[in-house]
Formats: structure tokens, sequence, C-alpha cells
């Protein structure tokens, strides 16, 4: 699988818009799922840890699942022996991880998955049953968000059809709304979290 992120990886924690969205996603979803020390959380799309490092303060453990060794390898430097997330390098719905975890978060990933269908059955079968998702990424756009859209598979996501996507692989209390919004020169984006149960 070709590595969008593997000369973006030296300069990500560099961007204070995803520092600061990072940041905002993780308070949000703080807000709306309740995270308690027995956990195990996985964080799909990891990067360098900027949601995962945040939602590591509040359970037992974060597992960060990435197909990019350089993201990782920015994010094993961060690894401290008081907050530390352990990795994955694959593409887990490819090569399907045998673990279950306790929830689910990702942030601005979902948009560089292209098969949809396959992404939430994936999360379904490593999610324990009660378990929670918390999927942030951009809600519709019309494709100028990113300077270079290669590796990118949605102009962002439509409420109703990414929660029935949800509720099709069979998860339920499906929640979507809206958390940030980014400023951008000529244009602002929405971000969304969805959130649901199993
Ligand atoms: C826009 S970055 C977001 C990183 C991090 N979540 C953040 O908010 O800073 C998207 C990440 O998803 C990863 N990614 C892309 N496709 C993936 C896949 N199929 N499985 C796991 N990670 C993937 C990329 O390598 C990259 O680290």
């Amino acid at each position: 699988m070709q590595d969008h992120f593997k000369d973006r990886a030296k300069e990500w924690d560099a961007g204070s818009i995803r520092v600061k969205g990072a940041k905002t996603i993780a308070d949000a979803i703080e807000r709306q799922i309740r995270l308690t020390k027995d956990m195990e959380i996985m964080d799909f799309g990891v990067g360098t840890g900027l949601l995962g490092f945040e939602i590591a303060k509040h359970v037992k453990q974060v597992y960060g699942v990435d197909t990019s060794a350089n993201m990782l390898e920015k994010l094993k430097a961060k690894n401290t022996t008081q907050l530390s997330i352990e990795t994955y390098c694959q593409d887990i719905i490819k090569e399907p991880l045998i673990k279950t975890f306790d929830g689910m978060v990702s942030s601005m990933t979902l948009h560089h998955i292209e098969n949809l269908k396959a992404f939430f059955a994936t999360m379904y079968k490593n999610i324990n049953k009660g378990g929670f998702i918390a999927i942030a990424d951009l809600e519709n756009e019309d494709g100028t968000f990113h300077s270079d859209n290669t590796g990118v598979y949605h102009f962002g996501f439509d409420n109703s059809e990414l929660c029935k996507i949800a509720k099709d692989a069979g998860f339920q209390s499906v929640k979507f709304n809206n958390i940030n919004t980014i400023y951008k020169p000529n244009r602002e984006f929405g971000i969304f979290l969805l959130t649901a149960t199993k």
C-alpha cells in the first residue's frame, strides 16, 4: 500500500491547525463518551498520536493503528513511561487484527479509506459488545480542503449517508454532530464527530 504520509511525517506536529483540531476532537469525545481507566482503545489512523495521546490520559491503553511507518516513528519518539501508545503498522481492513477493543477513536482518517462498508465491518469485528466508535472527519466539502488530493477518496461526508453505512454494519445509537469549523483563506470546513455503540 502506498504511504502518502511518508514525507509529511516530519512536519506533521508543526501544523497548529492540526494540533488544535485534534485537541478539539479529543474534548468532544470526552464530552460524549465516558472514558474509564479500564478501557483499551484503538486509534485508527493514529498518525503521530495527536488524538491518541489525549485519549491515553483517560484510559488503560491506546493502541494506534496506521499504515505509515514514518508517522508511527514520530509517534514512538513521543512515548514516555507515563504515557505511551502501542502501535500496529498494518492495513487492518485487509489484514485483520485478532485483538478487540472497548472503543475506537479516529481523527481525519476516514476520507483516506476507499471502502467505507469494509471499514465499518472491520470496526464492528474489532469492538467488544457494548463498546463505542467515535470518528471525526470533514463534512461534505468541494475538494479544496487539501492542496493535493492524492490518497483522498472522499470530499468529506454526508450525515445521513454515513450514518446509514454505520447502521447497516450493525452499530446502534448512531449520532453525527458538528464539533468544529476549520477556517482557511477562502472557505470554512465543518468537522463532524460520529459516535455509535455496538
Ligand atoms: C490526516 S492523517 C491523521 C493523523 C492523526 N489521526 C491526526 O489527527 O493527526 C491520516 C492518517 O491515516 C493513515 N492511514 C491512511 N490510510 C490508512 C489505513 N488504511 N489504515 C490505517 N491508517 C491509514 C495515514 O498514514 C495517516 O497517518
